[in-house]
């Protein structure tokens, strides 16, 4: 896979992404709820937000890194769980892990991996955390935290805002199906939902949330592990003590990349009141739109540890393989280092509120 010389951003990724690949995948991979009103607002709030430099700063102990659940992280920038990674390329997930591990990348693997986990995890030399959907029932989510334990993940993060799957209008026209040899190979073996009876009322509510997980089963997985556990996709305020009651070392705002409930706000207009709301207690990660060095420091500015990626790993992997990962994953880098020095912040530290026009630290 040859990358062109003028594919110099995330934007030219994603570019080339829609012009090489088959357009029931591109479906799946773009794939926002609804009108994707949502997965827009996410990118354009980031747009809407302008930076305040400060002049002349010395800048020769410039760095990047800073620390999450006790080991250096030396830019803030995760690679967020994604599902299906042999969609875009036949090495799937191990192509993306080693991309990821040249660059010293922290990726979140998928529950739904094209690769087991194990796998993944022999392929990296850099720290991975796996994504965990709660499964119907407790022992089989169990059996997959004991796997990820095993396998030496370094952290558990548990996706609470997907209990059913968004209307995907996009996906749905243009009639994605999962192809042969590309499945969830970590829920190989796992009994399936049970079936969804539709004759009383509607199959989301009389079907699907039976099993679907609350705040108790959040504090029971807490207690099942000696792992950090992050819940990704918290965007209200208002669940911040229950999960802080649960025992969670970590919060990650997110709306799914706008795939699941269309119209929801962009994360980053929600970040400011979910860390007032945390005050300080645990590290706050934040997904969603994410493109541009500048969009990490908005991040960071405004009270997130790291930023994850999801759509753009996909467009780099599909557009040049494990290389792609990791000219991506570099551009990035470099992107908020010059971000930095022009804004005269020579550590995330310095990347205050007062980074942002019209706001003081
Ligand atoms: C996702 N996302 C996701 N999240 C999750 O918790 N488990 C998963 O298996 C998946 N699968 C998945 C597949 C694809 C194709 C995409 C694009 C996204 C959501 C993902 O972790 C993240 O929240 C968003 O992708 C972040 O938004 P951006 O960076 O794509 O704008
Ligand atoms: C998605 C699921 C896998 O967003 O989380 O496609």
């Amino acid at each position: 896979m040859q990358i062109p010389t003028d594919t110099v951003s995330l934007r030219d990724y994603e570019y080339r992404f829609h012009e090489r690949v088959d357009p029931a995948i591109r479906a799946y991979i773009a794939g926002a709820a609804a009108d994707a009103v949502t997965q827009r607002e996410n990118g354009a709030a980031f747009e809407r937000i302008r930076l305040m430099p400060r002049a002349l700063v010395d800048m020769s102990q410039a760095s990047a890194r800073s620390e999450l659940f006790g080991e250096t992280l030396d830019y803030p920038i995760l690679i967020a769980p994604t599902a299906y990674h042999k969609l875009v390329h036949p090495d799937g997930e191990l192509a993306t892990v080693q991309g990821a591990s040249l660059t010293r990348t922290w990726m979140t693997v998928s529950t739904q991996a094209s690769v087991t986990l194990e796998e993944v995890a022999r392929a990296s030399t850099a720290p991975l955390w796996f994504q965990l959907y709660m499964q119907p029932r407790r022992e089989d989510s169990l059996a997959l935290v004991r796997r990820a334990e095993q396998a030496g993940y370094k952290a558990l993060v548990v996706t609470i805002d997907a209990a059913v799957s968004g209307i995907r209008n996009v996906e749905q026209r243009a009639g994605f199906r999962l192809p042969d040899g590309v499945s969830a190979v970590n829920l190989a073996g796992f009994a399936a939902n049970e079936p969804i009876r539709a004759s009383v009322g509607s199959p989301i509510f009389r079907g699907m949330l039976a099993h679907a997980p609350t705040w108790s089963d959040i504090e029971w997985l807490c207690g099942q592990t000696t792992l950090p556990v992050l819940v990704k996709g918290l965007l209200n305020p208002a669940d911040v003590p229950a999960a802080l009651n649960a025992g969670v070392s970590g919060i990650i705002v997110s709306n799914h990349g706008g795939r699941v409930l269309d119209t929801l706000p962009a994360t980053i207009d929600v970040l400011p009141a979910v860390a007032a709301a945390v005050a300080g207690a645990v590290p706050i990660l934040l997904d969603g739109g994410v493109r541009r060095g500048t969009d990490i420091v908005k991040a960071i500015a405004l009270g997130a540890s790291a930023v994850l990626l999801g759509q753009p790993v996909l467009h780099a992997l599909a557009v040049g393989g494990m290389p792609g990962v990791v000219h991506m994953l570099t551009l990035l880098q470099t992107e908020l280092e010059a971000a930095m020095a022009l804004l005269g912040r020579p550590t995330l530290r310095d990347i205050d509120a007062s980074t942002l026009m019209g706001r003081t630290a």
